[in-house]
């Protein structure tokens, strides 16, 4: 199947999202996040982001469609993450693309919304560089991986050991009364503020840790010093505040992923997830790429944070890639490892 037709469903958080491709063209992409409903508790509720999911479903795969100019039956296949997220969440969404699936008598792709972020890339960038370095990071994971093939063969370098990229953006924002979710609040704000302000710690970025895990990542060494830090400077200035914090985030997310590259001699690295959406890591990372020739790719911004289009991208990757589809019947896996592109 050259350009295979896929409707693909994504549910792991609050997002309720489906995105129609055509290939590698994006044709529909429709969202309702639940997420006003969680901003009065500073965090998703899984219970209320299930709920929601039930709501939103059926008017979002019908919008889609009708946005897309096509029929349902002209499907080719069904695509779905699988995993990882909330499992209350996620069943919504593996429920509804297993029926549509059977309904049209389709394939269905049970895939790994974390590969997903990464292959919404091939929908917006025609060159495609495989091997590449990927450095993925949303609000549940943050990771540096070796991407061999995308339908295939995915290699975790590294990772946090503690908070990800966007949960450290989310806390601050909090305890800085930013709401929530935090990482638009923090790069809005940033704007305004000196980067060198306050100079924060550089989690992982010891000599030692560049000799035994170089490719991991710490943030919560970052986010105390960041409480402390408010709680002994009463006059503090909110906006440098937030610039030296992002400051430090995309430092340290930059310096292991141009060293992954340089390490393994992989001159391309693409940036995803919720958190490939911040103005400062962008630009850094077109500078310091520029700089050390490595030729880099990060999705528009409305395409890194949580969305159908992702999923629909990998499933119809897999089915031109001839790769065998899932089973209907597959569990929802919460912690779903990156390795695990599909479920088969
Ligand atoms: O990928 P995503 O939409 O959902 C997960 O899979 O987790 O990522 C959401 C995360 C949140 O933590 C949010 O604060 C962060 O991405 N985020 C940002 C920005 N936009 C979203 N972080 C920093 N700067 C942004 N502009
Ligand atoms: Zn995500």
């Amino acid at each position: 199947m050259n350009e295979p037709l896929v409707l693909g469903i994504e549910t792991s958080c609050d997002e309720t999202a489906v995105g129609i491709v055509r290939g590698r063209t994006l044709l529909a992409n429709v969202i309702a996040s639940s997420v006003d409903e969680h901003a009065r508790f500073g965090g998703v509720v899984p219970e209320i982001a299930s709920r929601a999911h039930l709501e939103a479903m059926q008017p979002s795969i019908k919008k889609a469609v009708k946005d897309a100019r096509i029929k349902l039956s002209d499907i080719d296949a069904v695509a779905v993450t699988a995993g990882p997220g909330l499992v209350g969440a996620l069943l919504v969404g593996v429920g509804s693309a297993a029926g549509l699936a059977i309904g049209l008598d389709k394939p269905i792709y049970a895939v790994n919304h974390l590969a997903a972020h990464i292959s919404v890339d091939y929908l917006t960038h025609s060159e495609v560089i495989e091997p590449t370095i990927a450095l993925l990071v949303s609000g549940g994971h943050s990771s540096l991986l070796k991407v061999d093939d995308i339908t295939s063969s995915i290699t975790k370098l590294g990772q946090t050991i503690d908070d990800a990229a966007g949960e450290a953006f989310d806390k601050i924002a909090r305890v800085m009364n930013l709401g929530f979710p935090g990482g638009p609040a923090i790069d809005a704000d940033a704007k305004n503020g000196n980067a060198r302000a306050i100079d924060f710690p550089r989690g992982l970025t010891t000599s030692n840790d560049w000799l035994t895990r170089p490719y991991d990542f710490s943030f919560s060494g970052l986010k105390t010093a960041v409480a402390r830090y408010l709680e002994s400077t009463p006059e503090f200035i909110r906006a440098d505040v937030a610039a030296s914090f992002q400051e430090a985030i995309v430092d340290v997310l930059l310096l292991k992923a141009l060293a992954a590259c340089k390490e393994s001699g992989i001159n391309s690295l693409v940036i995803a997830g919720g958190v490939a959406a911040n103005s400062r890591l962008r630009a850094q990372a077109q500078e310091r790429c520029e700089k050390a020739g490595i030729r880099l790719r990060i999705p528009p911004a409305g395409l890194c944070t949580d969305n159908g289009a992702m999923v629909a991208s990998l499933g119809a990757l897999m089915a031109a890639a001839g790769r065998a589809p899932s089973p209907v019947a597959f569990d929802a896996d919460s912690s779903l490892p990156v390795a695990t592109i599909s479920l088969t």
